[in-house]
């Protein structure tokens, strides 16, 4: 009795904060660090085994590697896997301490589960164009284990609702319906070992084809100029809105394979085209535009593209036609590093008001209500022209070509 009150005592510093650290917090680390990903506790096996046993299979502090760093347990009992019939578990950038909360509710989650206990996913579909649930429609329950469809449920909507009781829960599971030719689908859920039930609400859409209902209310030219590479570098942010309440799916023939939804011009000559935010694959490039390709539901789509032009010795010119109205165009350039002229629209300029970008002296133009058709040419020199070192040699090599000249034709004279 006095070696268990000793042990206590000794364990209390230690452990005092993950009693209190509430076990919501510890659930939000096992989904962050993607345990969830492959985990269950008390459900089965999934892409890894059930958590449930791994306190009677290893000490604290080979869970502790296992998930620190999986490789030295590997290491230790010169297998891998360890468990016949897995992969190998990853490496995860689990900290000291993160592993320790981990480990702490591993532990405190087996007195809490009920072992091999069922999940229930219930939920609406809602029309958002009509604000009217959706009755009598198929909605499909996907189960997936890695990336893999294993198998599918199907329901009809009864006054909108569907419920998938009695599912297993050492899966991932996602919903999907299809309505007005577009299919719906949520991401993949997971559900937590203490977890019972979910309620997943979908919205769909009524489709359109009228384009009056897209529009870009602005634009942003970000500018920066990459001395080392001698190029423009240019962020462009694009913010369109559907302000109709129904999804606009491109006003493209309904055969054509592809959907365009809208497509937005491109400046002449511009290398190194990239979209940060979105997939290459969801637009269609080319010369001179770039055209969205997902349908857009109502409200505000942001898209943003990345590309570079080099600048040639005296001036380079950029040029574009837009092929939408846009109602405010900012640009914002680096003018004590480049000269920065606009041709062919009128514009309001400032010196930066942008609180982060006021240490490099950048002044933005605003263009506003820009015409579908309308052209804009943007011109650029660099100021350092004469003073680098390219220049330099180049007006060395003249000089000295017209010295020889001249001392030639002094000589003959
Ligand atoms: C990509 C999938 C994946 C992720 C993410 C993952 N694991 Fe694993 N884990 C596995 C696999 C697979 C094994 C079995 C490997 C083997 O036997 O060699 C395993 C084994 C384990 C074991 C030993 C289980 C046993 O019974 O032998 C523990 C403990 C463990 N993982 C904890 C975690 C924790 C905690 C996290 C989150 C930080 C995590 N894992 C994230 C796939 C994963």
């Amino acid at each position: 009795m006095r070696f268990v009150f000793f042990l206590l005592l000794f364990l209390v510093p230690s452990s005092a904060i993950s009693i209190e650290e509430n076990l919501t917090s510890l659930e939000n680390l096992f989904i962050e660090k993607r345990c969830i990903t492959c985990h269950v506790v008390g459900r089965g096996k999934f892409v890894g085994p059930d958590l449930y046993n791994a306190l009677d299979k290893y000490s604290e502090e080979e869970i502790l590697q296992w998930i620190k760093n999986p490789q030295s347990i590997y290491k230790k009992y010169s297998k891998m896997p360890i468990n016949d019939g897995y992969p190998p578990m990853p490496y995860l950038n689990v900290d000291s301490f993160e592993a320790k909360r981990l480990l702490d509710y591993l532990k405190r989650t087996k007195d809490l589960v009920r072992k091999n206990s069922r999940v229930r996913i219930s939920g609406t579909i809602k029309n958002f164009s009509d604000n009217k649930l959706l009755d009598s429609q198929e909605v499909q329950l996907e189960y997936v284990m890695a990336d893999k469809v294993k198998n599918i449920k199907k329901q009809i909507t009864n006054d909108g609702n569907f419920i998938f009781d009695n599912l297993i829960g050492n899966i991932a599971y996602r919903i999907k319906i299809f309505y007005d030719g577009i299919e719906y689908s949520t991401d993949k859920f997971y559900f937590l070992p203490r977890e019972h039930n979910k309620s997943v609400d979908l919205t769909v859409y009524d489709s359109t084809q009228e384009i009056k209902n897209l529009k870009v209310n602005s634009s942003h030219l970000i500018i920066s100029y990459d001395e080392d590479s001698e190029s423009l570098v240019i962020a462009e942010i694009i913010n369109v809105e559907n302000q109709s309440r129904n999804i606009f799916i491109g006003s493209n023939n309904f055969t054509d394979k592809v959907r365009k939804i809208n497509s937005y011009a491109l400046f002449s000559g511009i290398e190194n085209l990239d979209f940060p935010h979105r997939s290459k694959e969801t637009f269609i490039v080319s010369m001179v535009n770039v055209i969205d390709t997902l349908p857009m539901p109502p409200g505000d789509r942001r898209i943003v593209l990345t590309y570079a032009k080099k600048l040639s010795l005296f001036s380079t010119t950029i040029s574009k036609v837009f092929l939408n109205d846009i109602s405010n165009l900012t640009i914002i350039v680096p003018e004590n590093k480049l000269s920065f002229s606009i041709s062919g629209l009128e514009y309001i300029k400032k010196e930066a008001d942008i609180k982060e970008l006021v240490d490099n002296q950048y002044s933005t133009y605003s263009i506003s209500n820009i015409t579908k058709g309308q052209e804009i040419k943007l011109t650029f020199t660099k100021y350092d022209l004469f003073f680098n070192t390219k220049t330099m040699i180049g007006i060395i090599f003249i000089l000295f070509i017209v010295g020889i000249f001249l001392f030639k034709r002094f000589k003959e004279t």
